[in-house]
């Protein structure tokens, strides 16, 4: 568009070479660049490919009229915004009102007078640069209207996002602080019963022996001993007490189990990191899981199949990382009971559902890296590119929220500053792998 250039371009269309030769020396020696046309459509073709900063249009031409060719040019967007002066002879009021009603911005009268055309010339290509100018203006607002709405926008996103992160940390938190004080307050009479178990045993042992001794020493006791003993089964009865004993210490050792368990995987260790056994972590997390991965109705037990390799502790939020094995090794049973939805307990018994462990250390790279495999459904691509998106899930409503993994993929890169890729195919099953820098 000429607005740039240092010339403006006025186009003149008039059949009437005076006319032209009027126009076209006075306006050239006042420093415009002049087209001229003697017919309305090829003034109209000029007007497309030059687009010029303003037209002089006469009214009686052979062919298409000033009025027609002005009509046309205001129909065409790439034309409508170029003023259009209409040259009207002095007397025609009627053409005047004419050409105003077509668009027009204004009128020059012929004879023409030099002065007077120049300067309603000027006036209007004065106009036409500030219109122009206000046009860019108001795009250029518009535009940053549209940025800063999106800038909002996105602000509101991930304030919503940190806020349910920290509803969901704080949920997670006091649940965890809650754990733990059952967890504690069990321990006691876990204790308890646990110590006093043992010496009851030690003293129950006496006791058999005490009357094994008195069977041996007395082997014909009297009549009612006799029937005692035949009524309360008293042989079997000291058969079966160290039994019942060693069940309950069975009993009692697994809920201490349970109790540490609970207590290592809700650790309380939001703000510093502590040097921590990652195994252990992992341990305390199966734990937690047990019920889910034992055997049901419709399917045998989840395997799992654990490749412990030689790691150190690491300095860590092992609460953290448990959410994370806790994500993940629930997502792998979610997988495996999908898969196993449309196959036989027989067909699952020969190719079992499992989940593989595997944890190495990488001396070289300073890390440790935890493998997390099952043999489930596995995922499409779709699906994979999409997982660690904040409330992406294919599960139904009620069952999936969609933020186990961003959770997990914030915990292991942002707090811990490794890495969790994945790799998976439909049907084949699915396989994280953790790295975690040794600080
Ligand atoms: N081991 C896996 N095998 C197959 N698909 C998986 C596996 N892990 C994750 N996915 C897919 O990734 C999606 C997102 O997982 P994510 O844990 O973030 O959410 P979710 O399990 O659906 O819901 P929740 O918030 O309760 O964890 C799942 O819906 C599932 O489609
Ligand atoms: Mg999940």
């Amino acid at each position: 568009m000429a607005i740039n250039s240092s010339y403006d371009t006025i186009l003149v269309i008039d059949d009437n070479p005076t006319n032209l030769e009027v126009l076209h020396n006075a306006l050239g020696s006042s420093g415009y660049d002049i087209l001229v046309e003697m017919d309305g459509l090829n003034g109209i073709e000029q007007a497309k490919n030059h687009s010029p900063d303003l037209i002089l249009l006469d009214v009686q031409m052979p062919g298409i009229d000033g009025f027609e060719t002005c009509r046309q040019l205001q129909a065409d967007p790439a034309t409508s915004s170029i003023p259009v002066i209409f040259m009207t002879a002095l007397t025609d009021t009627s053409h005047k009102v004419k050409g105003f009603q077509f668009g027009a911005v204004d009128y020059i009268t012929k004879p023409f007078q030099q002065e007077e055309v120049l300067v309603r010339i000027q006036t209007h290509l004065k106009l036409r640069r500030l219109s122009l100018k206000l046009e860019q203006q108001n795009q250029d607002l518009e535009q940053r209207v549209q940025q800063r709405t999106a800038e909002v926008t996105k602000t509101l996103q991930e304030l919503k996002r940190a806020q349910l992160q920290l509803v969901q940390s704080e949920k997670l938190s006091v649940l965890g602080q809650l754990v733990a004080g059952i967890a504690h307050e069990i321990n006691n009479p876990v204790g308890f019963i646990s110590g006093n178990l043992k010496q009851a045993r030690l003293a129950m042992n006496d006791v058999i022996d005490y009357l094994r001794l008195y069977q041996t020493k007395f082997p014909d006791p009297d009549k009612e001993l006799q029937q005692v003993a035949a009524e309360l089964d008293i042989d079997y009865l000291l058969d079966d007490l160290p039994k019942m004993f060693m069940s309950m210490q069975m009993g009692v050792e697994r809920i201490c189990n349970i109790s540490t368990s609970l207590r290592t995987f809700s650790r309380a260790d939001a703000d510093i990191k502590v040097c921590a056994d990652i195994h252990e972590g992992i341990e305390s997390t199966l734990m937690i899981l047990q019920h889910r991965l034992k055997a049901q109705e419709r399917r045998p037990d989840i395997q799992v199949i654990k490749n412990y390799g030689n790691i150190p502790n690491i300095q860590c939020h092992l609460g953290q990382l448990n959410q994370v094995f806790m994500n993940i090794l629930a997502n792998a049973i979610d997988a495996l009971e999908d898969m196993s939805q449309d196959r036989s307990y027989q067909t699952i018994q020969h190719m079992p559902n499992q989940i593989t462990i595997t944890t190495e250390f990488i001396d070289d790279e300073r890390s440790v890296i935890i493998r997390i495999a099952d043999n489930g459904i596995g995922m499409t691509d779709e699906v994979k590119q999409r997982l660690f998106d904040y409330l992406f899930t294919t599960k139904p409503v009620g069952k999936g929220t969609g933020l186990g993994m961003t959770i997990a993929h914030q915990i292991i890169t942002e707090k811990h500053k490794g890495t969790i890729a994945v790799s998976s195919k439909p049907g084949e099953g699915t396989e994280f792998v953790i790295t975690l820098p040794i600080e």
